[in-house]
């Protein structure tokens, strides 16, 4: 079961109704978040094998299959927008984030990253169409937090806790990662009811159909 916590303050409005962050405990359970950990760590492995046996021109046109280094200014993670498992855990906890912030969403995209040692996550606030995110900590090691900070708030998050909270409004950042890794994943609604409502799949037909620069769609 999930354990949800409400907090306090930071309210913002959107569209007719409130969003407020939530930390949700133990919203992956263990062995689905191995799982797709490991996924994330085979990804990362078949990017390198790729360079080595197709070279780094053809990984590099193709992100959205081998997933890419960001070169923008909030981070360096190995990432990968659109993978198809996520997309479907887009879809799948569609219905259960509406039902904790009580608000009507349109799934947007996917996108997981690959924190290593060193790696930083620099003060940001994301795109205008990220209207609320989703972002689960599956995996890490060792098994110690590495805190994000939204606005005021610093939320430590256990391997498959998921914090969720309004990435446009809120600046969020990450200070220097010293342990060995941390696999993440974001999930991002638009709300029906606000500004945004008309936006869905992130333009595209439907999750997990190819889209065109991947990487300049991962704005932050
Ligand atoms: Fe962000």
């Amino acid at each position: 079961m999930h354990d949800t916590t409400f907090l306090s303050g930071q309210l913002k409005e959107m569209g007719t109704k409130i969003c407020d962050f939530f930390l949700v405990r133990n919203m992956i359970e263990k062995d689905v978040r191995d799982l797709l950990t490991d996924h994330i760590m085979k990804c990362h492995r078949r990017y390198r094998l790729a360079i080595k046996h197709k070279g780094e021109d053809v990984v590099l046109a193709d992100p959205e299959r081998y997933g890419y280094y960001r070169k923008d200014h909030s981070s360096v993670a190995y990432s990968m927008y659109g993978n198809l498992i996520m997309e479907d855990l887009l879809d799948t906890f569609t219905p259960i984030v509406e039902e904790i912030t009580q608000l009507n969403l349109n799934p947007n995209y996917s996108y997981f990253s690959l924190y290593e040692h060193g790696n930083t996550l620099k003060k940001h606030i994301d795109r205008e169409d990220c209207e609320v995110t989703l972002s689960i900590c599956l995996g890490q090691s060792p098994e110690k937090p590495w805190p994000i900070y939204i606005s005021e708030e610093k939320f430590n998050l256990e391997s498959g806790d998921g914090v969720i909270y309004q990435g446009r409004e809120h600046e969020h950042w990450r200070e220097p990662y010293e342990g060995e890794y941390v696999a993440q994943v974001f999930f991002h609604w638009t709300d029906k009811d606000g500004p945004n409502g008309n936006t869905i799949f992130d333009g595209r037909p439907y999750l997990g159909h190819p889209t065109e620069n991947v990487i300049d769609r991962r704005r932050p």
